[in-house]
C-alpha cells in the first residue's frame, strides 16, 4: 500500500533524526516511556486507567447537565505539537457527552475572506452560545507558534496577536466564559514514535500532513516559539494548564480532572475526581522543552 509522502517520516527516521531520538525509539519496546525525563517510569496500564477514565466520564455527563441547565459557556482549548494528543484527548472527553452541546472547532488554514479580517474574528464566530461546550483542536494559537515557524505570518502580525491575545481573553472571561487552556507537551523521540506509528496505519495515515513531516525538521524553532507564546500569554486570568503527554492515559485523566477542577458543577463529587496528578498536569514549570 502506497505511504503518504513516500514514506517521508520513516525517511526522516532514518537519515534526520537525532541519533539519541533513533536509538531511543529502536531500543524501546511497545509500552516504554521515551522521554527521560518523564516523572513516572511506566506507562499507566489500562485496567486503572478505565476505572478512573469511568469515573470522570460520569462526572463529565453531570458536568454537562450544569452547562446546559444554567446555560454556562465553556471553551476548552488544545494546544500542543503534532501528535501531542489533542484530538484523543478530545474524543475521550466528549465519549459519553452530547454530541450537539460538546462541539469541536478544528479550523484549517483561513481562507482568503478570513486572512483579510481581524485574526481572531473567525475563532469569535465559533465560540459557544448558552448551555454549550466548545473543544477548540488547535486555536488562534496557531499565530503563536506553526504561523511562526513555518512563516505564515509576519513579525509585527505576531507581535500583535500578543498584545491581542490577553486582551481577547480577559473579554471572554469577563463576559462569563469558562475557558480552559490545556497545553500537551509531548517528547521528541514520542512525537517521532507517534508519527512513525500514522504513517504505517490505514486509519490514522489521514492525521498527517506535509506540516507534519517538515515540523520534524524543526524541532528547535517549535520549541523556541512555544516558549515565547507560554510567557506571553499564562496570565491570571487565564492561565495554561500544561500536561506531559508522554504517557497519553495519564494526560487525558489529568486533563479532565483540571477542567472538572474549574467548574462548579452541581452534585459535583470531588473525591471521585480526585487530586491532578501534579508531576504531569500544572502551570509552566511542567513544561520541558
Ligand atoms: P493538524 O495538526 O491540525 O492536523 P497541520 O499539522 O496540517 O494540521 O497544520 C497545523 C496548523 O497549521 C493547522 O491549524 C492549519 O490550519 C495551520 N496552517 C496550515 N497552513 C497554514 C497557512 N498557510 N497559514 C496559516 N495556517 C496554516
Ligand atoms: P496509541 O498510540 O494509542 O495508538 O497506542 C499504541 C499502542 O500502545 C496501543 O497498543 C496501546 O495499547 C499501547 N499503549 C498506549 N498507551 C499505553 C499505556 N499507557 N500503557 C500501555 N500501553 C499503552
Ligand atoms: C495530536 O496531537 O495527536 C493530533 O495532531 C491532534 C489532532 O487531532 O489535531
Amino acid at each position: 500500500m502506497d505511504l503518504p509522502f513516500d514514506g517521508a517520516i520513516s525517511k526522516f527516521f532514518e537519515t534526520e533524526a537525532p541519533r539519541e531520538v533513533r536509538e531511543a525509539i529502536r531500543r524501546a519496546d511497545r509500552g516504554d516511556i521515551l522521554s527521560t525525563t518523564y516523572p513516572h517510569g511506566d506507562r499507566m496500564a489500562r485496567k486503572p486507567y478505565e476505572k478512573e477514565l469511568a469515573v470522570l466520564q460520569i462526572e463529565l455527563v453531570k458536568m454537562q447537565a450544569w452547562v446546559r441547565e444554567s446555560g454556562a459557556r465553556v471553551v476548552i482549548v488544545f494546544e500542543g505539537r503534532d501528535g501531542a494528543g489533542k484530538g484523543g484527548t478530545i474524543k475521550r472527553f466528549r465519549a459519553n457527552l452530547h454530541p450537539r452541546t460538546a462541539r469541536i472547532v478544528a479550523l484549517s488554514k483561513p481562507t482568503e475572506t478570513e486572512a483579510g479580517e481581524w485574526y481572531f474574528q473567525r475563532y469569535a464566530r465559533q465560540l459557544p452560545t448558552a448551555g454549550e461546550i466548545v473543544f477548540f483542536d488547535r486555536s488562534w494559537y496557531n499565530r503563536g507558534v506553526v504561523e511562526k515557524v513555518f512563516d505564515f505570518c509576519t513579525d509585527a502580525q505576531r507581535q500583535h496577536f500578543f498584545h491581542q491575545v490577553p486582551q481577547f481573553e480577559d473579554m471572554l472571561v469577563d463576559e462569563g466564559v469558562h475557558l480552559f487552556k490545556l497545553w500537551l507537551n509531548v517528547g521528541q523521540a514520542e512525537q517521532l514514535r507517534r508519527l512513525l506509528a500514522r504513517e504505517s496505519d490505514p486509519l490514522k495515515q489521514w492525521k498527517l500532513s506535509w506540516i507534519d513531516v517538515e515540523g520534524l525538521k524543526r524541532w528547535e524553532a517549535y520549541t523556541q516559539a512555544i516558549s515565547e507564546t507560554l510567557e506571553r500569554s499564562h496570565t491570571d486570568v487565564a492561565p495554561w494548564t500544561i500536561l506531559r503527554s508522554d504517557d497519553k492515559r495519564r494526560a487525558r485523566l489529568n486533563a479532565i480532572r483540571a477542567v472538572l477542577h474549574g467548574l462548579d458543577y452541581d452534585r459535583k463529587d470531588e473525591k471521585a475526581i480526585g487530586p491532578v496528578d501534579a508531576s504531569v498536569c500544572g502551570g509552566l514549570d511542567v513544561w520541558d522543552a
